[in-house]
């Protein structure tokens, strides 16, 4: 027993083992050194750091890496906060730029919430509930009960609540999508349930291969697993790409003849850079209406986030999850459940609002909202391809070309000598190779290891976020001397 374990109640040794055995790269060791490293420049102390910045690519907090927020959002997100505010419109009007709509949703929300200093209703404010059925109904041409939306405190919690709910036992397992996003790998290693993982088919743009997809499931329930769910990501982290319709369907068609819920993570549907988002719900939905009666039992749960897309409002905590199909008893448990927790955040349930429900054009807010939500989807959308195109010309680097989230996963070919290299330092070659990127240029990104790759295959994975071009010449560079002194 360690000297810490003799003096207090709790050591390593005597907590929740599950919670010890849970991975979390995206937030790991790199990340932990790359605020190191930031800290030390901030407080002027550079020493023998090769860089002058620390770039955080490891993980999609879009303002943290300087997206500004789109002023609608916040200029109603400062009313509901301070409504004494909302007593001097003319000095909001004319002195501070609010308009005559910021100034009504204003209104209308706190009307809805009464403060946001207050609790509401478990699973979201009823009229806020219905801003967002409302925008699933636009959005996917059915309609939506805002009795079956649930709010919660970012997709994070929301997976959560279903994984809590759907596993029983430790023989229980979900289907996961590898490589993955870990908050789903985690969430199940901290439930003692099992990952079924399933591999995206990095030769297709990381569509789903329903073959795989069969052959896991086969192989879980040989094992003793009771298998329940398929959880999706589309568009996909870590992988950059987007759901074809076909896959969506093929999956769908799957999950009904196996009997299993759909976990539709939909957290970056507004970051698609080809072709257009289909929701699984609408996918369900069209499935339902062709061939009537076949697919009414199938469960799907799908998420959505103000994290990502244009309005990056992670730090606000805002999201919810759809249910279709659930039992109207399993439904209740849910809402017992999230009960525990009281309620999610009222001012990102305010956000998940007004993301529902943007201005729209005639507007007063709609042409600066325009200008500031597409002004970002373009820089997105460049800073997507600038990378990609640096990873084409790179040695040894392959990239699928990035067709969604926020996100570019690029395989990469090491020597055997790096191979060495890293196994003398206890590491695996893909995070040594980030390690070594870190260390030589401050930007921070994750090994393929962290979302769970082939074996046998390296990646690692980097957002677009960073405003600028510098830290891509940065990773160029580095690539280069990498691959000349291992070579
Ligand atoms: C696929 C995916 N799902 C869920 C989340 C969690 O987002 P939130 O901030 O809404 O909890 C993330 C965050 O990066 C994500 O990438």
């Amino acid at each position: 027993m360690s000297v810490t374990a003799q003096l207090k109640s709790l050591s390593l040794d005597n907590i929740n083992p599950h919670v010890k055995e849970a991975k979390y790269a995206v937030r790991g060791e790199l990340a932990v050194r790359s605020e190191k490293y930031r800290a030390q420049l901030n407080k002027g102390e550079k020493g023998n750091l090769p860089f002058d910045t620390v770039i955080s690519a490891n993980i999609g907090n879009p303002q943290q890496l300087d997206q500004k927020p789109i002023t609608f959002f916040r200029q109603v997100a400062s009313l509901l906060e301070n409504p004494l505010l909302l007593e001097k419109p003319e000095v909001l009007k004319e002195h501070l730029g609010y308009k005559d709509d910021v100034i009504a949703r204003a209104q209308k929300l706190i009307k809805d919430v009464k403060s946001v200093g207050a609790y509401s209703q478990s699973h979201g404010a009823p009229a806020i509930r219905q801003s967002v059925a409302d925008f699933i109904e636009r959005r996917d041409g059915y309609p939506s009960d805002p009795e079956h939306i649930y709010m919660s405190g970012g997709a994070s919690s929301g997976v959560n609540t279903l994984l809590h709910i759907i596993c029983s036992k430790p023989e229980t397992g979900i289907l996961i999508p590898i490589p993955q996003y870990p908050l789903y790998t985690a969430t199940l290693a901290v439930l003692n349930a099992r990952c079924v993982p399933y591999y995206l088919e990095e030769g297709k743009g990381w569509g789903t291969d329903l073959n795989a997809i069969k052959e896991s499931l086969e192989k879980a329930k040989q094992e003793g697993t009771d298998v329940r769910a398929i959880a999706v990501i589309n568009p996909g982290n870590p992988t950059g790409s987007t759901l074809s319709p076909e896959d969506i369907t093929a999956v769908l068609k799957f999950a009904a003849e196996e009997k299993l819920v759909v976990i539709a993570d939909e957290v970056y549907q507004t970051n698609v850079f080809a072709g257009s988002f289909v929701s699984f719900k609408k996918g369900l939905r069209d499935l339902q209406k062709a061939e009537p009666g076949k697919y009414d039992n199938v469960e799907l749960a799908s998420l959505h986030s103000i994290s990502k897309g244009m309005v990056g409002e992670c730090g606000h905590r805002g999201g919810y999850f759809e249910l279709v199909g659930f039992d109207s008893e399993v439904a209740a448990e849910i809402y017992k459940f999230i009960s525990i927790q009281l309620c999610p955040p009222v001012i990102g349930q305010c956000i998940v609002e007004m993301m529902c429900n943007p201005p729209r054009e005639g507007d007063p807010s709609y042409e600066l909202y325009h200008k500031e939500y597409y002004g970002i989807f373009e820089g997105l959308k460049k800073r997507a391809f600038a990378l990609y195109d640096a990873f084409e010309e790179m040695e040894g680097v392959e990239c699928q070309p990035p067709t969604g989230s926020m996100y570019l996963f690029p395989t990469i070919h090491v020597s055997p000598k790096a191979v060495e290299a890293a196994k003398s330092e206890g590491r695996t070659p893909d995070e040594f190779y980030v390690s070594r990127l870190l260390d030589a240029t401050g930007v921070c990104m994750v090994p393929g290891s962290g979302f769970g790759q082939k074996e046998g295959t390296l990646h690692f994975r980097t957002t677009f976020l960073a405003p600028g071009t510098d830290w891509v010449g940065r990773i160029t560079k580095f690539h280069k001397e990498f691959m000349d002194e291992f070579r």
